[in-house]
C-alpha cells in the first residue's frame, strides 16, 4: 500500500508517526505535501517520509489517501485534483465537510470514507471514528479500519453522528487538558514546583480514564467510589458542582458540535 497525506501538519503528522511506529506502513511508502513545496520539505525531513512539490505529485504513486488539511482548504485541494483521484481510496479526516461534498468535488471519481481520529494517533492510543460513504466498499473500509487500528482503537459510526464525535472525541482532549492544566496550577498555587504539578495532574488524569476502560465501571460510580462524606474530594466536587462545572463542559461540546455543522454549511 502506498500513502498520501495532504497537509502534514499536526494531524497529519501525528498519523504519520504513529502509522510508523506501529509499522503499518513504512516512511518510504508515505509521501507528503503541504502547502509550499518548502514547507513540505521540512515537514517531511522532520518526519522521516518522502517530500511532494504539490498534491498532484503527492497522490501520482498513492493507492490510499488521506486529507488533513483545514477545513477551509479541503474542498478546493480535492476539487484540484478531480482528474488525478480516479479509482484512489480518499480518506478525510477534515472535521466538518460531508462525504458528499467532497464526492461531488472529485467529481465522483475517488472512494470516499471520513474518519474523526484525535491526536492520541501520535502515540497509538488514539480514539477513531470511522464513517463510510456510499461510494466505498466494504473492502476499503476493512483497510482504513486496519490504519487506525494500528494508531488506537477504533469505532464506526454514521456520518449524521460525526459531528459529535469531533466535538467529544476530537476537541475532547484539549478540553481535558484544560482540566489537566488548571488541576496542575492548583497544585502550584498550594506550593509545589511546575513538574511535580503537571506529574501528579496527568497521573489523577491518566488514572480516572484508565479506571474507566479497564474497569468498564460508569464513571459516576467510580466517582462516588473515591468520594467519602465529608472528605477532602468532597470538599473540591462541591466547588464543582456549585459552579456549573458539568453543564459548563456541556456547553462547550455543544459549541464544538454546532461549529462543526456550521464548518459543513458555510463551506
Ligand atoms: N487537531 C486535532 O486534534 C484534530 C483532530 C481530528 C481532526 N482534525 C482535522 O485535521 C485537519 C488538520 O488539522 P491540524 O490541526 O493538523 O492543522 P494544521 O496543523 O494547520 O495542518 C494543516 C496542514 O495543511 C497544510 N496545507 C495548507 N494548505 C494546503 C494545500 N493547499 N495543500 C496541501 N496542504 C496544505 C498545511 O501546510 P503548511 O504547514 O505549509 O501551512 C499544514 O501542513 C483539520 O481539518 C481538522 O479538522 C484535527
Amino acid at each position: 500500500m502506498k500513502y498520501a497525506v495532504l497537509g502534514a501538519g499536526n494531524m497529519g503528522g501525528a498519523l504519520i508517526r504513529g502509522m510508523i511506529s506501529a509499522g503499518i506502513a513504512r516512511a518510504d511508502d508515505i509521501a507528503i505535501s503541504s502547502s509550499t513545496p518548502s514547507s513540505s520539505k521540512k515537514s517531511a525531513l522532520s518526519l522521516g517520509v518522502q517530500s511532494c512539490a504539490s498534491n498532484t505529485e503527492a497522490v501520482a504513486g498513492a493507492n490510499m489517501i488521506f486529507l488533513c488539511v483545514k477545513p477551509a482548504q479541503a474542498l478546493g485541494v480535492v476539487s484540484s485534483l478531480a482528474g488525478e483521484l480516479d479509482g484512489k481510496l480518499l480518506v478525510s479526516i477534515v472535521a466538518g465537510i460531508r462525504s458528499e461534498d467532497l464526492h461531488r468535488s472529485t467529481l465522483g471519481s475517488a472512494r470516499i470514507l471520513r474518519a474523526m481520529p484525535n491526536t492520541a494517533v501520535r502515540i497509538r492510543k488514539g480514539v477513531t471514528a470511522i464513517a463510510p460513504h456510499r461510494s466505498s466498499f466494504i473492502e476499503d473500509f476493512k483497510l482504513v479500519r486496519q490504519v487506525f487500528s494500528s494508531v488506537g482503537s477504533v469505532l464506526e459510526v454514521t456520518e449524521e453522528s460525526l459531528d459529535i464525535v469531533t466535538a467529544v472525541s476530537g476537541s475532547g482532549p484539549a478540553f481535558a487538558l484544560l482540566m489537566l492544566e488548571s488541576l496542575a496550577q492548583g497544585g502550584i498555587d498550594g506550593g509545589l514546583d511546575s513538574d511535580a504539578a503537571t506529574i501528579f495532574a496527568a497521573g489523577a488524569m491518566a488514572a480516572a480514564a484508565a479506571l474507566v476502560t479497564e474497569t468498564g465501571e460508569a464513571p459516576s460510580v467510580l466517582r462516588k467510589q473515591i468520594t467519602s462524606p465529608s472528605g477532602t474530594t468532597a470538599a473540591g466536587l462541591g466547588v464543582l458542582e456549585s459552579s456549573n462545572f458539568p453543564s459548563i463542559v456541556r456547553e462547550a461540546v455543544r459549541a464544538a458540535r454546532d461549529r462543526s455543522v456550521e464548518l459543513s454549511k458555510t463551506l
